[in-house]
């Protein structure tokens, strides 16, 4: 009789999930592996806590190292003054644009409000164009300012998801939240979310230390600690090993 070779468990394909990394020395192994393929996720942190340098080098490594175009939209900073900040990190921004893997677009509120009536408008014909795989909002907080009533804000961020989640990119949103570990409460995009890291600028004594936490990452084990972190000429790292104090 002819053996009927049987598919057995020690053959079973285990699916590998695709993890969409970071890049950011320290911070992928600690994350399982980085984000969800095509999730939305939240970089949040007071001011000047590293945010947008933290945005635009997911987007830069993913062009650089993984191949990912990517599109950085800005409500905030100026284009320019992006360029010039980013290149003190060895990011030529202008180069990359140049060679169609980077598309950074700089939005007035007016321009805001037209994408979400258009659903999605030059964003998404840019996303299409370079086959961006990943894409930054910097701010939420500049595009809430928009709407004035709590109902509308709430409304137009679900609105915004939704135009999102038809991108096909992961995408990394930049917020705002109360720099002290303490205090920080939850606000209604982090439950929308899939993942939250929070920058912090710690004082401590007559100096202050950054440091990353991992809020939440849905569906994937990380770490709960407290990292230190630092933001040097070549941009972000994480020291996994470390401790803040
Ligand atoms: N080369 C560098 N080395 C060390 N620190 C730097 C360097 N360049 C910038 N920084 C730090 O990064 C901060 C700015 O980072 P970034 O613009 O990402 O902050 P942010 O959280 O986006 O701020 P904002 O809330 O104003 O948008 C500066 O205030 C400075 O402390
Ligand atoms: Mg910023």
């Amino acid at each position: 009789m002819k053996k009927v070779k049987r598919k057995t468990s020690a053959k079973k394909e285990v699916a590998v999930e695709k993890r969409i990394k970071t890049g950011i020395p320290g911070l992928d192994e600690v994350m399982a592996g980085g984000f969800e393929n095509n999730s939305v996720n939240l970089v949040s942190g007071g001011a000047g806590t590293g945010k947008s340098i933290f945005a635009m080098q997911f987007i830069v490594n993913g062009i650089k190292e993984f191949n990912e175009p990517g599109v950085f939209v800005t409500f905030e900073e100026e284009k320019e003054k992006i360029q010039k900040h980013m290149l003190k990190m060895g990011w030529d921004l202008k180069k990359l644009e140049a060679e169609k893997k980077l598309v950074v677009i700089q939005y007035t509120p007016e321009q805001v409000k037209k994408m979400m009536d258009e659903g999605g408008g030059e964003v998404e014909l840019e996303i299409s164009k370079i086959k961006a795989k990943r894409v930054v909002i910097d701010s939420l907080t500049a595009f809430s300012l928009l709407f004035k009533e709590g109902l509308a804000r709430r409304e137009a961020l679900l609105d915004l998801f939704k135009i999102i989640g038809r991108w096909g990119c992961t995408a990394l949103l930049v917020g705002e939240h109360e720099s002290d570990v303490e205090r920080h409460q939850s606000r209604d995009v982090e439950f929308e979310v899939d993942g939250i890291i929070l920058l912090y600028y710690l004082r401590k004594g007559d100096t202050r230390n950054r440091a990353l936490e991992i809020l939440k990452l849905r569906g994937s084990k990380h770490s709960t600690r407290i990292f230190p972190m630092k933001i040097t000429d070549n941009g972000i790292k994480i020291y996994p090993d470390e401790a803040v104090f």
